[in-house]
């Protein structure tokens, strides 16, 4: 099974994106909360790591319920990260450093604060009461079954008009009605406004959620479920490719420079997701599936999490390089604001093999075809927060949760213990730049606490370390810049069904790449094959040899190296 290759790229096809959270990677004025001047502050930190592209999670106008994934404004900046004239001179030295900048694009819902709900709330003929989705009551209850992605009903009643409006996520987020033409040209006049500000491109919440099933069906449920959240009403809906054609036409057509755009789409298949990418349909560049972090939740669901099997986790994967490769392309990511961190997840956090797994992991998803996304602090290996208490989290999604596993009698321990594995906030917690106060996120009280563990997991201990976790990402990022047969070689999966290790070749008409990694404690030989004899070591331990001598590769617990050799 060989797939992909020998096709002209694009330059976001060899490009390297990191994600900002701007309220935990840098405080500026000590009160706490991440801004805009933190980040100024720390953009020669990513010249050094070598990344082209970053990806600003929210910083618009927003009553923060979600940490900015509501929002009440989309042309303001919130006065919790900064001012326009402070995003205005980030971006600006963003550009100076050669690097692009990608806003966040929620447009799936708004804050219910946004003055086109608050207006639509006014009255059933207010001017935009079509903007979101209103129903009556049925029998005296919810429209339909459907529940909210954070618990609980996606319907909320409102007492002055005397309908339900639907939030597929919090009852303060209600979701904008696509099926409205304006509101498709109030999203992209929007856009244009950030285009002509400057920034590069957008990264797409939910964006596949914006077309709901015609008629609102009911989800189908067993009989004890009165809330059912069913992807098949509201992902990939009848009209989600029509409105996504016509927004970037819309936004982009005639506009040079160089764009990039990325759409958030959980239960996204491979077949959704060709149509998605296709260049030739004019939809997005990609688009983050959900397959690879979804394989140790439970049938309840995320925080029903059932541990990790290895072979489950390479399978996902792999099947999204090879049904991905012919048409369209891949996002590849491991960590953003919603997932806890991979070396807690799928690695070993173990002080003894905390740095070879981050970095095993690491050289497994930069190995492969398509767009690596780094998350703040997975550059450094950060690892998942120890919660204890359901005090501890901040997340609605955790705090809501937390409270329906009361409301419904459940196992409050089972909950408490998922939420500690799977929990967002272990993505959220302040990144960790030295071993300082508050790991020099701020001067203030963070408000999340800081991992304990930053007195030795931390920025400053890694920057000028070689064999640092560091120092791996900036060797996986140069790589992906100078190695064609990295951005667009063909992937090939070796020796799948094995339990610990991790092994593909990519390769090209003329040199090709073996990745491969031990992922687990335990020392492992593996027989490789004579035609890696005399490969090149690109990546691997300090003192592993520089060219292989044979055709059985031993390797240390977390041990992960990419050969090269040339083809014949
Ligand atoms: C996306 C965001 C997440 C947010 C949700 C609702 O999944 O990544 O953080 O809570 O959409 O906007």
């Amino acid at each position: 099974m060989t797939v992909g290759g020998g096709r002209d790229t694009a330059w976001w096809q060899s490009a390297v994106v990191y994600q900002i959270y701007p309220r935990s990677f840098a405080d500026s004025n000590g009160d706490g909360v991440g801004d805009l001047r933190g980040v100024i502050g720390r953009l020669d930190y990513l010249r050094t790591l070598g990344i082209d592209v970053i990806w600003l999670s929210p910083v618009y106008r927003s009553p923060q319920v979600d940490n900015g994934y509501d929002i009440s404004d989309y042309r303001d900046i919130d006065p919790l990260f900064g001012t326009l004239p402070e995003f205005d001179a980030l971006l600006a030295r963003v550009h100076e450093l050669g690097m692009k900048l990608v806003m966040d694009l929620v447009v799936n819902h708004t804050s219910d604060e946004h003055p086109w709900f608050v207006e639509s709330r006014s009255s059933r003929d207010s001017a935009t009461r079509d903007w979101y989705i209103w129903r009556d009551a049925r029998d005296g209850a919810e429209p339909n079954n459907w529940g909210s992605l954070f618990s609980g009903s996606a319907w909320e009643w409102d007492q002055t008009t005397g309908q339900y409006y639907l939030h597929l996520f919090d009852r303060k987020q209600p979701d904008l009605n696509w099926q409205n033409p304006q509101v498709r040209k109030a999203v992209q006049d929007t856009m244009i406004w950030w285009l002509d500000r400057g920034v590069d491109g957008f990264r797409m919440d939910v964006i596949n959620f914006i077309s709901k099933a015609d008629g609102l069906p009911d989800a189908p449920a067993a009989p004890e479920q009165r809330f059912v959240v069913a992807f098949e009403n509201f992902a990939d809906g009848p009209h989600v490719h029509e409105y996504l054609a016509e927004m970037t036409r819309a936004v982009f057509g005639g506009r040079d420079g160089e764009f990039i755009t990325v759409g958030e789409m959980p239960g996204v298949t491979p077949q959704q997701a060709r149509l998605y990418t296709d260049p030739t349909r004019g939809e997005l560049n990609m688009v983050f599936q959900f397959e690879h972090v979804s394989v140790d939740h439970g049938p309840a669901g995320k925080f029903d999490y059932r541990g990790l099997d290895l072979v489950a986790l390479k399978k996902a994967l792999h099947r999204w390089q090879v049904e991905l490769a012919d048409t369209g392309w891949n996002s590849l990511y491991w960590n953003n604001h919603d997932q806890p961190r991979v070396v807690s997840r799928f690695g070993d956090d173990d002080p003894d093999y905390w740095a070879a797994s981050a970095k095993a992991l690491a050289t497994i998803l930069h190995g492969m075809r398509g767009t690596p996304f780094v998350y703040q602090g997975e550059e450094l290996g950060m690892t998942n927060f120890p919660f204890r208490t359901p005090q501890d989290h901040r997340d609605l999604e955790a705090v809501n949760f937390h409270r329906s596993v009361l409301e419904t009698g459940g196992d409050e321990a089972a909950a408490l213990a998922g939420l500690a594995k799977i929990s967002r906030d272990n993505a959220r917690t302040p990144m960790q730049w030295d071993a300082g106060p508050n790991a020099g996120f701020s001067t203030g009280e963070p408000w999340l606490a800081v991992n304990p563990n930053h007195t030795w997991l931390n920025a400053a201990a890694q920057i000028d370390s070689a064999g640092s976790v560091f120092a791996h990402y900036q060797a996986l990022i140069r790589l992906r810049h100078d190695l064609p047969v990295l951005v667009d070689g063909d992937f090939t999966p070796l020796m799948e069904d094995d339990p610990q290790i991790w092994a593909y070749t990519r390769s090209t008409s003329t040199a090709e790449l073996l990745i491969i990694a031990n992922c687990g404690r335990d020392p492992r030989t593996v027989d490789i094959g004579r035609e890696w004899i005399d490969a090149e070591m690109l990546l691997g331990l300090a003192d592993a040899p520089a060219t292989l001598t044979s055709a059985s590769l031993d390797l240390a617990g977390w041990d992960a190296r990419i050969y090269m050799r040339p083809v014949r």
